[in-house]
């Protein structure tokens, strides 16, 4: 199981708090995982992306809330989870069910926390390999570890925003994988579609 892509919360009919996401690691992952025999289920934000093998079952989400509830229902029966979606972490209070109008005033929007959706799995994984994303503009292996503590993962794909050529958006990255057993692999800068061969081979070392 996999999530990609950022998630939409909702302010009104027409607006919504998002992020730069363009979904293309987790479907790249997605992917490979299908193209090695293996049975896919994408819950995925919403994003420019179509998938076209058909063992990668795609489910649609737009908020967090929606992609917590896709995940925790489907957890149970997967061999491995990866959590590459960049869920927004707050959400607004509440939802204006009419566009809101410009009135001069300042617009004050009371922001919620969203569910960690990589900590709610780690909280009942049993023996599914857990996979996190971390993207730090600073300490970055220190924060990624801290996260494998937090959130129960088996390892954390780090891609550090001091990096060219890594994170949203573009077609490569550069990753260091960080497991649990306290064991470091860096990468070097390779596209996309590469650096998902180098993580499925990782995982199917972990299964
Ligand atoms: O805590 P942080 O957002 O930095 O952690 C990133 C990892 O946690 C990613 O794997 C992301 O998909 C996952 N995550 C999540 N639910 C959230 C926030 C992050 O699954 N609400």
């Amino acid at each position: 199981m996999l999530t990609a892509g950022p998630t939409h919360e909702k302010i009104d009919p027409v607006r919504f708090i998002g992020n730069y996401s363009s979904g293309k690691m987790g479907y790249a992952i997605a992917e490979e995982l299908a193209e090695r025999g293996a049975e896919v289920t994408l819950i995925s934000g919403p994003t420019q992306l179509h998938v076209t093998h058909p063992s990668i079952h795609k489910i649609s989400v737009e908020s967090a809330k929606e992609m917590y509830a896709a995940s925790m229902e489907h957890f149970d029966t997967m061999d491995a989870a990866i959590m590459a979606a960049a869920v927004a972490d707050y959400a607004p209070e509440n939802y204006a069910s009419q566009k809101l109008k410009r009135d001069g005033e300042d617009l004050i929007l009371r922001l919620v926390p969203n569910p960690d959706i990589a900590a709610s799995l780690g909280a009942i994984k049993e023996k599914q390999i857990l996979v996190g994303f971390a993207l730090e503009t600073q300490h970055a292996e220190a924060n990624a570890r801290k996260k494998i503590e937090k959130k129960n993962l088996d390892f954390v794909v780090l891609n550090s925003l001091e990096n060219k050529g890594a994170g949203f958006q573009t077609d490569t990255n550069i990753i260091s994988i960080l497991h649990r057993n306290g064991e470091q692999q860096d990468y070097p800068l390779k596209s996309k579609r590469a650096v998902a061969v180098d993580i499925v081979d990782y995982l199917e070392k972990s299964l």
